[in-house]
């Protein structure tokens, strides 16, 4: 199981710091929510774990992340592997232009993980039976994201098709599939309606027992549904951190009570 670690974090885009000092151990196998108010730096601390800020020309980060004890801001730092260990959710599904089936086996064929990997008989012919372990494959992770049951006779039908709902749970299928120990999630039921959002919450849920899942979200319903810990950041600084027990029910700083009681938002 990866262990993440922050150490001392400030992020700005350009000469605007977006996250101040942040140092925050992430406790394993438990959904941790990352809340606050809009254009707090939730996502920018989201992203910040998997190095998707890279992305991004003006940003400057100082400090660490320490990802198995290993610094993920080290040069020489390998992050398509980072990325497959610390899988990344959007806010929307973006699926890929293909059938249901091949959006799930797509990261198992480039990654080569898989049961569809060619094998060969003595005489040299492939052996079918390579087929059926891609297809039991993303059985395996369809089930696991909670979309099975109904895309099992819609496998070959675009993705596209599906509803959002059901695009979000496949995207979270294609994360599964990368084999990740923490799933990164931004307000990843936020364009979804309510039933559909309660089949995400209900699979991250399942999901935890095995894996680190960090969402954020600025709807502190979801939070008291969903997270087992609290980060709350207001203006780039962490406020307050604490088991979600705790935090709804103790909350030390003035800014943590306002929001929480809905003063601030
Ligand atoms: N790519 C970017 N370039 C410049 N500023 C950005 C960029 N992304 C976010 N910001 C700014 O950084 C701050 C934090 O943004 P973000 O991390 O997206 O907050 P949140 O997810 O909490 O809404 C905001 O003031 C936002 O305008
Ligand atoms: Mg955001």
């Amino acid at each position: 199981m990866s262990h993440i670690k922050i150490e001392k974090l400030n992020v700005s885009y350009g000469n605007h710091q977006v996250l101040k000092n942040i140092s925050l151990d992430i406790p394993d196998r438990q959904i941790v929510a990352i809340i606050g108010p809009s254009g707090c730096g939730k996502t920018t601390l989201l992203k910040s774990m998997n190095r998707l800020l890279d992305l991004n020309e003006e940003v400057v980060t100082t400090g660490d992340i320490m990802v198995d004890g290993a610094s993920i801001y080290h040069n020489g730092m390998d992050v398509t592997s980072l990325r497959k260990k610390i899988g990344f959710i959007p806010q929307r599904p973006y699926p890929l232009p293909m059938s249901v089936f091949d959006n799930v086996a797509f990261g198992p064929r480039i990654h080569g993980l898989n049961g569809g990997r060619p094998e060969k008989n003595d005489d040299g012919h492939l052996k079918s039976k390579s087929k059926t372990n891609m297809s039991l494959l993303v059985e395996r992770y369809l089930r696991l994201a909670g979309l099975w049951d109904e895309v099992k006779d819609r496998l070959h039908e675009p993705a596209v098709k599906l509803s959002i709902g059901q695009q979000q749970r496949l995207a979270l299928a294609r994360v599964l599939s990368i084999e990740p120990e923490v799933i990164l999630a931004d307000e990843p039921t936020s364009a979804l309606d309510p039933v559909s959002a309660k089949l995400v919450e209900a699979q991250f849920k399942v999901l935890k027992e095995n894996y680190t899942i960090i969402i954020v979200t600025h709807i502190l319903r979801q939070a008291r549904r969903l997270a087992d810990y609290i980060v709350f950041l207001y203006l780039g600084d962490m406020v307050e951190h604490k088991p979600a027990a705790e935090f709804f029910a103790r909350p030390e700083d003035e800014k943590t009570k306002a929001y929480i009681s809905g003063e601030i938002s």
